[in-house]
């Protein structure tokens, strides 16, 4: 039995994923033995609608010093970051000196923007390593957790912000309430809280169960935003679909009474009535859906090795962690996984320890098959690998359900 990260009312899973490891957890063969597992269990809280995972590892097992991921890695999020950058500033930077404050800044794609146009910001970001990359470009951060005390901080030492936004974080904060607490704190009367996560419902329509891992302890919807934003006195002013993760959605919200509320916020708030978003009964459907995507993947991987076919994985994504786990896929199945990061390079993947080799390896031999396992990056990687394509290369892919491409 366990409680509601957000509300605090009891609730129980309704699907486990089985031991899971660290999904940006790389190690080398040394480091084995000393590799963590924790019980992957999910459940809807049916009072506040919210999606979460029950048990999580310590934030400081996730993101520290040497934390493996950087936006900088994907070109289309970089561009993505660009807009979302002109679209924070024509919106809600509008007033005399605003101050931009950003959660989770990583290595400061979306705030370079900002720090070019001469606009006052600061990164909150726990994971020294990227943000020193973010110092490279300019982008002012603190190396934090950010909470009620880290935005009293920010408020004694800068003034109030006019914007707080995160981009792929909110999820990742298991104190939730505390972030509302926060905000609360650290916005002018006016400032806006904008976030913007992989959305419920499109993993509900798309069963990508993918999405859900370690640091994702959250996956939102408009329901539940509101449900855990309103209390603190904000609520949902827009919502802004996006096509990054696999589809994401953009939360606006501002102090209650303060601001026009967009009329995407009742229409997607109906839309998730229709999904089911407000329902337990889809999450009984999800986890028969998820347990079909499981023995369609593995069945199609069997099927290529027995017929001699070389297959590797595309992406070490921090995703692919939770299908290799959870389908039970190591390296008799998949060769290698090709991956552009250079600290995920050389290592072996969480929990099913399958090589992770540079993309170069990948370019150098075409495999017959390649698992997509950065579906999420699909545009930008289809419009790079014609080359494997053209020498009869085809992709496995998972998202909306397993098949050969
Ligand atoms: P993400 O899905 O969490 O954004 O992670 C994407 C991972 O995929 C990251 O480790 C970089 C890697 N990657 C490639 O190896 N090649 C590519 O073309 C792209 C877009 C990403
Ligand atoms: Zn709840």
């Amino acid at each position: 039995m366990s409680n509601c990260r957000a509300c605090n009312t009891e609730v129980q899973p309704f699907m486990s994923f089985g031991q899971m490891p660290i999904a940006n957890g790389f190690l080398k063969e040394t480091e084995f033995s000393d590799e963590y597992f924790f019980e992957m269990e999910v459940a809807f809280c049916s009072a506040c609608n919210t999606f979460q995972l029950i048990n999580q590892p310590d934030p400081e097992r996730m993101f520290h010093e040497n934390y493996a991921f950087f936006t900088r890695t994907s070109r289309a999020m970089v561009a993505h970051f660009a807009i979302f950058a002109d679209w924070l500033k024509g919106s809600y930077l509008t007033g005399e000196n605003p101050f931009a404050v950003e959660l989770g800044s990583n290595d400061g794609a979306m705030l370079e923007n900002l720090a070019k146009a001469g606009i006052r910001h600061l990164g909150v970001e726990p994971s020294a390593n990227v943000a020193a990359e973010a110092e490279k470009h300019d982008v002012k951060s603190l190396v934090a957790f950010f909470g009620s005390k880290t935005a009293q901080d920010i408020l004694d030492e800068h003034g109030p912000a006019d914007t707080i936004s995160a981009a792929n974080v909110m999820c990742h904060i298991p104190a939730m309430n505390d972030i509302g607490h926060a905000a609360d704190i650290l916005l002018k009367e006016t400032g806006v809280l904008i976030f913007e996560d992989p959305y419920l419902g499109d993993v509900i329509e798309k069963t990508s169960y993918d999405q859900i891992y370690d640091e994702h302890v959250f996956l939102f919807s408009a329901h539940s935003v509101s449900s855990i934003f309103g209390p603190h006195g904000f609520e949902l002013i827009d919502l802004l679909p996006q096509k990054t993760h696999g589809g994401s959605m953009r939360y606006v919200l501002g102090r209650k009474g303060q601001h026009v509320i967009s009329s995407s916020v009742r229409e997607i708030l109906n839309k998730e009535q229709a999904l089911g978003l407000t329902d337990a009964a889809t999450f009984d459907r999800f986890r028969e859906n998820c347990e079909r995507s499981r023995t369609m993947l593995v069945s199609i991987l069997k099927d290529l090795k027995s017929k001699g076919k070389r297959v590797v994985g595309y992406g070490a994504t921090s995703k692919s962690t939770t299908v290799l786990n959870y389908c039970d896929i190591g390296p008799e199945l998949i060769e290698f996984i090709s991956d552009t990061t250079p600290i995920k390079q050389g290592k072996l993947s969480p929990g099913k320890h399958i090589p992770v080799l540079a993309y170069e390896d990948f370019k150098a031999k075409y495999p017959d098959y390649a698992v997509l396992f950065a579906w999420n990056h699909e545009v930008e990687i289809m419009a790079n690998e014609q080359g494997f394509m053209d020498a009869g290369g085809q992709w496995v892919v998972f998202v909306p359900e397993p098949a050969i491409r």
